[in-house]
């Protein structure tokens, strides 16, 4: 399993920017790139949002949870320029949203 200096063990893909060993990332490196990229912004927010319930200075909570929630920006940008770039993304997630709105609509 690939270790990142950055992510540790919990990312389980090779970073992209190693796969380009130096030259410029193809269009689908680009993509791995920012599949990583959300990966890490997701990570931050779940570190973030510990470090808020975990701490008692109600200024560092504050911030902390602001962090996070600029996160989720980071998170839509990064998915947004994803789904420009690739097509089938955007056909499997419209999919999944609607095999989830099908089975709420069951119960
Ligand atoms: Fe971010």
């Amino acid at each position: 399993m690939p270790s990142d200096p950055l992510m540790g063990d919990a990312v389980l893909a090779e970073n992209p920017i190693n796969l380009a060993r130096g030259g410029r990332m193809s269009q689908e490196e680009l993509s791995q790139a920012l599949r990583y990229a959300i990966i890490a912004e997701l990570d931050a927010i779940n570190l973030y949002t510990q470090f808020a319930r975990l701490t008692d200075d109600e200024r560092a909570r504050k911030i902390f949870l602001d962090v996070a929630r600029e996160e989720k920006t980071h998170v839509g940008e990064f998915l947004e320029l994803l789904l420009s770039l690739d097509p089938d993304q955007v056909k499997e997630l419209e999919e999944g949203r609607r095999e989830v709105r099908e089975l709420l609509k069951e119960r």
